[in-house]
């Protein structure tokens, strides 16, 4: 039997469909409804931030987040899913890429800092939390006050994740979530920004239904809302994320416990949890991915190399200095099954697998 790589949540059909005849009651259908509104506070309570407004997918919140910060230019990482880097580039932002951390993989603060120097009209920065686990937010929140930059989370990842116990949505500017239906917790398609100004959260609002202000147009405004259906079934799904969370991070150690010392696990942050949003192993050599990677299909086990390739070699006009550590780990990198409809069997037999190949 095949264990597959993802499997989005179902929403309960009986929950969902008693939000959904409270949209066709009330004919409200888009446009910042009774939903949104239930489902904004509750993700507010829940995530423990404020000013999060929610927008049809994460793309698209990265791309209001830079502009409702005015961002120009910008410094990203190679290492991420592709939408980071186009969202830069699709809004005309001039875009410079800097190497990773050879332990975290996320971007490294001090190649950030050298390309600062270097480059002073940069003004914003654009880090993934890889994986879900954070960047050295400290460190970007030291550089943004030293060189007068904006920090922008792309936190698709990193549902539900606290530093110290304080989400990690709160540091930067802004932090974007995507509610995919492969994530974590998911509206099918959908996401979020998180402001840490109220009145960049109010100017965004407005950004995103066309900057309409009562009646007249204010600025060069997109469509971005997330309609009635979609936050129906983000509250159905609310309900049971406890749950869902506790469930993937168990199987997420359970997979720690089993290969730790055989392969390279990113490093987490020490003072973060987790949220078993995906499981990463980093092979030895390419040799050694390809052997894992031929048992995993041979036992009909999904996996993913992700994220592969480097996007420097996507995006040649993208200016960069040295990426040998995003270069080399995302020829390295492999992401194997994680998702609640995973058992501590499947994990077991996933991990027996991996060991075959080593
Ligand atoms: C790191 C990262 N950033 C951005 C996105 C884009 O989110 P969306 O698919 O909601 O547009 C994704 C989606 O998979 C992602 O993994």
């Amino acid at each position: 039997m095949t264990i597959s790589l993802n499997s989005p949540i179902a929403p309960d059909l009986e929950k969902l469909t008693n939000y959904l005849k409270q949209v066709n009651e009330s004919g409200w259908y888009t446009n910042f409804g009774p939903l949104h509104q239930q489902l904004t506070e509750r993700l507010e309570e829940y995530l423990g931030v404020e000013n999060l407004l929610l927008v049809s997918n994460g793309t698209l919140a990265l791309q209001v987040a830079y502009k409702t910060l005015g961002i120009k230019s910008a410094i990203t990482s190679p290492f991420s899913f592709v939408a980071t880097t186009s969202s830069l580039l699709w809004q005309g932002i001039d875009t410079q890429f800097c190497d990773i951390d050879n332990y975290s993989y996320n971007l490294s603060v001090s190649k950030v800092e050298e390309a600062l120097n270097q480059t002073p009209d940069v003004n914003g920065v654009v880090a993934t939390h890889v994986y879900g686990n954070p960047c050295d937010v400290e460190g970007f929140d030291k550089l943004a006050s030293k060189h007068n930059i904006k920090v922008v989370y792309d936190a698709a990842h990193a549902f539900g994740i606290k530093v110290d116990g304080k989400s990690v949505l709160n540091f930067g500017d802004a932090s974007i979530l995507s509610f995919h239906a492969t994530k974590v917790f998911h509206t099918v398609e959908g996401g979020a920004i998180v402001f840490k100004r109220k009145a960049d959260y109010e100017k965004a609002k407005q950004l995103i239904n066309f900057a309409i202000v009562n009646g007249e147009i204010t600025d060069v405004g997109i469509n971005a809302k997330l309609n009635e259906y979609q936050c129906a079934v983000g509250l159905t799904i609310l309900d049971d994320i406890d749950h869902i969370l506790s469930h993937r991070a168990e199987l997420f150690s359970l997979y720690q416990d089993n290969l730790t010392g055989l392969v390279d696990l990113p490093q987490w942050h020490s003072l973060a949890n987790t949220n078993g949003a995906y499981l990463p192993i980093c092979l030895n050599s390419t040799e050694e991915l390809a052997a894992v990677a031929a048992e995993l299909s041979e036992s009909g086990i999904q996996y993913r190399p992700y994220f592969k390739p480097s996007l420097d070699s996507v995006f040649p006009q993208v200016r960069h200095g040295n990426l040998e550590v995003s270069r080399d780990i995302s020829r390295r990198v492999l992401c194997l099954p994680l998702h609640f409809n995973l058992t501590r069997e499947d994990v077991l037999k996933v991990t027996s697998t991996v060991k075959k190949g080593l």
